[in-house]
């Protein structure tokens, strides 16, 4: 396991660049299955969940290569349906989509329970539903699923909650059925409409991404196509709160800002100096930050990937801030973690309360999971002191150069 050192206290200056959106990436890679010749994407993030998938596309056969400007080219025809085994599924949750696109494509998946960051339970529920609906069985053995469908056809389905992943692999698995599917209550995320345009550059028939009413008039066959995955709105907020929490003066490139509009309108609430332009952010030294009190919801709602890490902002607070977490019942570990930095902190069920402002001294700490390691390297970049993060292969699943990014704008920063 990597760990990241970090020697706080710098102010750091410059210009750091976002890559493309991993919660994007992780849905178009498998999709690939569902076109009938080949696609390539642009702006894929080097991150490793993108090889995880890359790995389980390898398993199944198919073609894929990543060329020297970055792109990544997948061909399906060569694709044999075999059975996803735990040691593939379970490195990351997003292998799911498989489900999805096996099903739509070849009518047939079988595969093992994702993985995924501990912050919840996360079932897929909502998932295997919407896949009874078009007309499939699943067949649950121990953590194993089978799910077949003699035909798919379209059908009308409500999603008890507007998941993400629930959203898209059911549009996966509508593409190519018998007629015309409708979700209600469907996720709006941003990365919904990057999955649907993809797809609709195959020749599919999606309307209404982006609204809680998505509709798929199934396809017969999808054609090669070209697609560039959208900057990362969860990187991008988490380098604003570092420009906030340590720089004199950081820009931050290759954003889009109504992605971002909830944690902007938070940040400028806790007075920090960020201006917001067509495609990037400044935000220059911010000092006497006050308090502030967030709830999280789905888009455009406060995103909780970017609770955790705004949780380390608010310990340079004045006064109390407060975190309500209504997306996942597991979500303030991270915590536990900034408290041994001497971070002033109380749960109570959904909520948190964080302190302000108190000084941060290094230590070793834990990433718990993707999120709370990025909250710990902004607490690291703060403190005073050497703090050493432990289980840093987590931060390296989803944010592409970190350390990288963050050493050419002056952060005394190593991966060990
Ligand atoms: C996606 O997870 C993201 N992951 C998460 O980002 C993100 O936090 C989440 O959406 C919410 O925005 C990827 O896209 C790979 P959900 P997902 O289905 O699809 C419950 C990160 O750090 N639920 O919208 O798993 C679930 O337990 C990660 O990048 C069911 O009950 O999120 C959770 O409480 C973390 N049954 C809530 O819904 C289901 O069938 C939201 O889950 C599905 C979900």
């Amino acid at each position: 396991m990597h760990k990241i050192i970090i020697n706080g206290g710098k102010k750091l200056e410059g210009e750091i660049t976002v890559s493309g959106a991993k919660n994007s990436a992780v849905a178009l890679i498998p999709a690939a299955i569902l076109c009938d010749e080949t696609i390539t994407l642009a702006n894929v993030p080097n991150i490793s969940d993108v090889e995880a998938l890359e790995d389980i596309l390898k398993h199944l056969n198919a073609g894929i290569e990543r060329r020297d400007n970055g792109e990544l080219y997948i061909s399906s025809n060569t694709i044999e349906n075999k059975k996803i085994d735990k040691k593939l599924a379970k490195k990351l949750r997003a292998s799911y989509y498989f489900m999805g696109a096996l099903l739509g494509k070849y009518k047939k998946c079988e595969m093992c329970f994702p993985g995924g960051c501990s912050i919840g339970t996360r079932p897929i529920d909502l998932h295997l539903k919407g896949f009874e609906a078009l007309g499939a069985t699943i067949k649950e053995k121990g953590d194993n699923y089978i799910i077949q469908a003699d035909e798919l056809k379209g059908a009308k389905i409500y999603l008890d909650f507007a998941s993400v992943g629930a959203t898209i692999n059911i549009m996966f698995a509508a593409v190519r059925a018998e007629g015309t599917t409708i979700i209600n209550n469907a996720a709006k995320e941003p990365e919904i409409v990057n999955v649907a345009t993809y797809l609709n550059n195959m020749g599919a028939k999606i309307t209404g991404a982006g609204t809680k009413k998505i509709k798929i008039e199934g396809v017969k066959y999808l054609h090669s196509c070209f697609h560039e995955v959208i900057p990362d709105r969860i990187e991008a907020g988490t380098y604003e709160i570092i420009g906030a929490a340590c720089s004199t003066n950081l820009k931050v490139n290759n954003i889009i800002p109504e992605h971002l509009e909830s944690l902007n309108n938070k940040l400028k609430e806790m007075g920090v100096d960020i201006t917001v332009n067509d495609d990037s952010a400044i935000i220059k030294e911010s000092t006497n930050l006050k308090s502030v009190c967030v709830t999280t919801a789905v888009y455009p709602g406060f995103p909780t990937d970017l609770q955790q890490v705004l949780a380390t902002l608010m310990t340079q607070g004045t006064g109390e801030s407060e975190i309500h977490e209504n997306i996942f019942e597991n979500r303030f570990q991270n915590l536990y973690e900034l408290k041994k930095m001497g971070a002033k902190v109380k749960v109570d069920g959904d909520r948190a309360y964080i302190k302000g402002k108190t000084t941060l001294t290094g230590t070793e700490v834990y990433a718990t999971d993707l999120r709370a390691g990025a909250g710990l390297v902004v607490a690291g970049l703060i403190a005073e002191g050497t703090t050493v993060i432990d289980n840093a292969d987590l931060i390296l699943r989803g944010y592409e150069g970190i350390v990288d990014k963050l050493r050419a704008v002056g952060a005394d920063i190593t991966l060990k």
